[in-house]
């Protein structure tokens, strides 16, 4: 059973030209989605259509069996769809505990907030490390690991994470992989875009090819791995002599 349907999209930016142009996504409950694709193919594009950035031309957008068309970005996210832009949108000047607090601002219990912030403290030691500390001051890899706990401040079922692993060293690049694996086994339903295609998809269940603004393929993440088309066009793979 799909929890969420991409389904033939069309869409573009304001009255421009559509740049995607047939977008599928079938998005699994608990699982972990990538999307690969080579720049400029509307990978960023397809998040924000999803999350209601974009106005969807034709296609559909089905989240347990609803259509999210026309919703706004917020009223998306109250309906448990978080999306975590490439910009990891935090507030630099606020310290950590501060941005967590953000991420719950819509919650007028403040005092479940608090205790979901302290539970989020738990799991990340990091965060409760540094919780006086202003967002800006910490490295790419503790910010990446701010913007994605706080997602689970609002106990949302799909996380977006536009391009996680970009700027960040290879050994950081694997600890929020294995971050992505914990939210998954968490019960949250990942979809994610990579530029680092390979680990993208050795970390996911789910691959999704997408170039032109167009679905190519999308089917389990290892079929996609062993697919030599795909790994010479998309992977980087040398073609077999
Ligand atoms: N705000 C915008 N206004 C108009 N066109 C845009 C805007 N953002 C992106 N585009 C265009 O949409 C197309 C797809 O861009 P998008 O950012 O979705 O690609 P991408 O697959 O995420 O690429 P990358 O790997 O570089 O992040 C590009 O041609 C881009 O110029
Ligand atoms: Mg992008």
């Amino acid at each position: 059973m799909s929890l969420l349907t991409v389904k033939n999209v069309v869409a573009g930016y304001g009255d421009g030209p559509a740049i995607l142009n047939g977008a599928s996504v079938d998005v699994q409950p608990g699982k972990v989605h990538c999307i690969i694709g080579p720049n400029g193919a509307g990978k960023s594009t397809l998040l924000k259509a999803i999350c209601g950035m974009l106005k969807i031309r034709s296609g559909e957008v089905t989240f347990k069996g609803e259509s999210l068309k026309g919703l706004r970005p917020d009223q998306v996210l109250r309906k448990g769809i978080c999306f975590v832009p490439q910009e990891r949108a935090l507030f630099p000047k606020m310290t950590v505990r501060e941005n967590l607090r953000m991420g719950g601002f819509s919650m007028t219990d403040k005092r479940l907030l608090e205790k979901r912030i302290d539970e989020i403290e738990e799991r990340f030691p990091i965060l409760k490390e540094r919780r006086d500390q202003h967002a800006g001051t910490m490295s790419g890899g503790q910010q990446q690991t701010l913007s994605m706990a706080r997602t689970m401040i609002l106990r949302p079922e799909i996380v977006m994470l536009d391009e996680p692993s970009l700027g960040l060293a290879p050994k950081i690049v694997q600890e929020i992989f294995d971050i992505i694996r914990v939210m998954a086994a968490d019960g949250i339903t990942i979809l994610i875009v990579e530029q680092n295609a390979l680990m993208g998809l050795r970390c996911a269940d789910w691959g999704v090819v997408l170039d032109l603004g167009r679905t190519l393929f999308e089917g389990p993440a290892e079929e996609v791995l062993a697919d030599p088309r795909i790994r010479e066009a998309y992977l980087g793979a040398k073609k077999a002599a």
